[in-house]
């Protein structure tokens, strides 16, 4: 790909001001000055563009550790921060879409990536990907609570997928799904008459949020 599309796509500087931007001042690729707009890229090349190191990546996937009450949307909602905030940092934040939303006061895993495909896969339950949810509930946990999340509960109509149900403690469980349905952890807890009172996304497929700490993210290969 040529340097100036691929600077274009990532929405850092301007489209129209790229050219000149290369001509003017030139842009240093693997260390070396380049000022021509036709300058060919390729995977793990590092730019240098405003003091910022950004490797070339053509498809970008991140793990992101969302803190409660940042909204899994694009834009601001009313007293609520987006989770792009957090990818301020990243070269590719503008690229990112998420698998799989979590609602502002549930808080760990979110999936992030520039590839549709990819997010398809995540989140339709045909592909049973498994996310896993710890959570904690305002009434006491009964087996029977534990045998219904497990074989189906019904959503206003619409009836879920078998799922992993293991009780941890009284009032805490471990809850595994391959569906996403709006709000679907809280709304099986409500089916089954328990509440949710915490609640928090450990794992999507193979990826947690080991080693990255709150608000921050980390670059995955697939
Ligand atoms: N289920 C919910 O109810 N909320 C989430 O944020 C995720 C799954």
């Amino acid at each position: 790909m040529r340097i100036d599309k691929y600077l274009a796509n990532l929405g850092i500087v301007p489209r129209r001001q790229i050219k000149k931007l290369l001509k003017t001042w030139g842009v240093l690729l693997n260390n070396e000055l380049v000022n021509s707009a036709q300058t060919k890229i390729k995977e793990w090349d590092m730019i240098l563009l405003h003091g910022d190191e950004i490797p070339v990546k053509f498809t970008v996937h991140i793990l992101l550790h969302k803190p409660t009450w940042y909204i899994s949307s694009n834009l601001d909602e009313g007293e609520y921060t987006s989770y792009k905030d957090l990818l301020d940092n990243c070269p590719y934040g503008e690229l990112l879409e998420i698998a799989g939303r979590l609602d502002v006061d549930t808080e760990w895993l979110l999936f992030c990536s520039s590839d549709g495909k990819v997010i398809h896969d995540i989140i339709h339950p045909h592909k049973k990907v498994e996310k896993e949810y710890y959570v904690e509930t305002t009434g006491a946990i009964t087996e029977t609570m534990i045998k219904k999340l497990e074989e189906w509960v019904d959503l206003n109509g619409k009836t879920t997928l078998p799922a992993k149900a293991k009780k941890l403690t009284e009032h805490s469980l471990q809850l595994t799904i391959v569906e996403g349905k709006y709000h679907q952890v809280k709304r099986m807890l409500a089916a089954v008459n328990n509440k949710v009172a915490y609640l928090r996304r450990d794992r999507i497929d193979e990826w947690t949020l080991e080693g990255i700490e709150k608000g921050e993210w980390k670059y995955i290969e697939l």
